[in-house]
Order: structure tokens, then sequence, then C-alpha cells
């Protein structure tokens, strides 16, 4: 397409973001990730008193920052706070990677990682998830090279919903150099039920080049007030901070999310029956005969392959909106329990009417 003004070419050829199909009143939206539960009512008075909107937020996030430093033992300066942590992963990215230089992901992955990396103007490599869709950290430690600035892993895996193992992770530490800024993206951590997953946080301390990625949209359902954090060593997440738009995070944000930590226990049982439900599902869609990978986040994948357009247009006529990424698979939330009827008749359909 052409352009009136002179553009940067890899701009212009980078499609815009796009969200998960909106949902018909009558249909299940389980294309984006969401937490189907409605906000405590104390996160909703945290927001009925957050009303200053004439002032600026606090920059810094203190409040927030202090709870999370509390919650991880670590200190303020090792939390960063930021508008969502898509918005913290573009900080690391612009931090540590100028045009020539390289970041290391698998794929597939978040579909967010390529467009971050080309809007820093650095070069993406992606290297293929293995057979079961999980990460290839053999494989993702030797694309290592020179010009490589950062390595992202992206554990659980969206949209494959596999984790990688502290056994993993660690031997995947020893073996890039420990300059080399590694972002363990851990978006979908309270969901993990895996004893053998690796935990992101408590590694932190070990590897100074190590930045641990969470946010309060998924576990937490505060996906609208955009609020994510980063832990690490202070003078990376400093780094960080001197790429960051000010003032991002919004004190509606900062207050429901230290609301939420004041309750997290009640959301950590919505949470474990997200997952319960998760583990029904799947073993559910395994009966049907799909090869599901292990499920850890609040999501499911089903490899549909070339027939994706065609099996996410059977769960459309079934009320459930899929999120497809064609030609690989179709990524469903877990969502309201009464949407998993539906979801797995349209699953049984697409069996029958396809050749999967
Ligand atoms: C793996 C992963 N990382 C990061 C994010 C970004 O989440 P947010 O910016 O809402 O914190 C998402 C959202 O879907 C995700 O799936």
């Amino acid at each position: 397409m052409t352009t009136p003004v002179r553009l940067r070419p890899e701009i212009a050829a980078l499609p815009p973001y796009r969200q998960g199909k909106q949902a018909s009143p009558d249909a299940f939206k389980l294309s984006s990730n969401e937490n189907p539960f409605e906000p405590l009512p104390a996160v909703v008075d945290a927001l009925r008193g957050a009303v200053t909107v004439n002032r600026y937020p606090d920059a810094t996030a203190s409040e927030l920052r202090a709870a999370l430093a509390a919650k991880y033992g670590v200190t303020t300066d090792e939390v960063h706070v930021g508008a969502g942590s898509v918005s913290l992963l573009l900080q690391f990215i612009q931090a540590a990677a100028a045009p020539g230089d390289e970041v290391v992901y698998a794929w597939r992955s978040f579909e967010a990682y390529p467009g971050l990396v080309t809007v820093a103007g650095a070069t993406s490599v992606q290297v293929p998830n293995r057979a079961d869709g999980s990460h290839d950290l053999v494989a993702m430690a030797a694309a290592v090279t020179e010009r490589t600035r950062l390595v992202i892993v992206c554990s659980p895996n969206n949209p494959t919903g596999t984790t990688v193992t502290t056994h993993d992770f660690e031997t995947f530490m020893a073996a890039v150099p420990d300059d080399l800024l590694v972002v363990l993206d851990e978006a979908y951590a309270e969901f993990v039920t895996d004893p053998d997953a690796v935990d992101g946080e408590s590694l932190t301390e070990r590897h100074p080049n190590l930045v641990v990625l969470r946010t309060f949209s998924k576990a937490y359902g505060l996906a609208a007030l955009r609020v994510g954090y980063a832990i690490g060593a202070s003078s990376v997440l400093d780094a960080a901070r001197a790429t960051a738009i000010p003032l991002s995070v919004t004190e509606q944000g900062q207050a429901a999310a230290l609301a939420s930590l004041e309750h997290e226990s009640e959301l950590m049982t919505r949470v474990d029956r997200i997952a319960m439900l998760r583990d029904q599902v799947r073993q559910a869609l395994v009966d049907q005969g799909w090869d599901v990978p292990a499920a850890q986040g609040n999501f499911v994948w089903l490899p549909t392959g070339e027939q994706t357009a065609t099996a996410a247009g059977v769960f459309a006529d079934h009320g459930i909106i899929v999120r497809p990424f064609a030609p690989e698979g179709i990524r469903i939330t877990i969502g309201e329990p009464s949407s998993v009827d539906k979801l797995l008749h349209a699953a049984q359909q697409v069996r029958q009417n396809t050749s999967l």
C-alpha cells in the first residue's frame, strides 16, 4: 500500500494489531485468554476510590512496587511496573537490541513478539517448537550468536500451553552467555500446576541476566486496566525504565492491582477453578482423539493445520469464538463453565467434518 509520507518500510509492511474477534451477545469470546470472572467487590471499590483523573498518576507506581517487592522478597528497585507486560517487553527489546541485533524466541509463540522486535528495528530469529508444542531450548541456545541481544522464553507458551521445566531452563541459562539478557515471559504463571515447570521469580537472584515478566491481565482479571510487572536486577530494569513512556500506568490500574494483591487468596481460588476446568477440557479433547499439548495456561491448543479456518468457522457456528493461527492451529481460552459443552460439541463436529 502507498502512503502519503515516507515510512520505515518494515513498519509500513507490519500489520496493525488485530484483536480477537468480538463475540455476539449470545456467543462465548474464547479468543483472547481473558479471565471470565467479574472483578472482586474490593477491586470495584478501589476503582471507585481512584477518581483523581485531573492529576498524573504516580509515575513510579511506588505503592504497587512495594507490595510486589514484599510478595517476592526483593527490593522495590528490583520491580518495574508497566502498562501491561507487552509494553515491558518492548521496553526490554528497545533497551537491548538495535538495528543489526538479533532477538531469539520460539515459534510459534506470543503473536506480539515479531512486531515488537521489528518496531525496535532489530531482527527476529525464530526457533521452531518441538513436535509437542514446547520450546526447543537446546536449539534456542544454539541460535545465539554474537549479534544476539535478547532471548525471550515464554512459559506457559502462548498459544501451545506448554511449559519449560526448571531443569531445561537451568541448562539453557548455563549454555548462554551470562551477559545476554533473557526475558522469561510468565504471563500465565499463576495457572501452572505442573511441579516441574520453571518458576522464574525464584531464579532472578541467581541469574542477574534474567528478567521475569508477569501481568495482572490474566489470573487477576484486570486486562482492561493494563498493569504488568518485571522482576530482575535493578540496573537491568533501569534500562527498561529509561525507554518507558512515563506515566503510562494509570492510578486506576495501580489501585486495582493493589486491591487484587490484598485479596490474592480469593483470586487464586478462581485461578484454581480455571486450571481444573482446563484439565477437564483438555482430557475431554484428548478423549475425542485430539492431540492437545500439555496445557498449563488458561487455554488449550488444537493443531488444526490447514483446516484451521474451516475449524474456526465450525466453532463460530456453535457460538464459540476462538483464535485461529492458520495454518497451524486454534487457541481456545478456558472461559465460562457454561461454554464447555458447546466447545466440546464443536470440537467433535470439527473432527467429524474434516480429515483431522
Ligand atoms: C505470553 C504473553 N505475554 C504477554 C502478554 C501481554 O499481556 P498484558 O500486556 O495484558 O500484560 C500476553 C497477552 O496475551 C501473553 O499471552
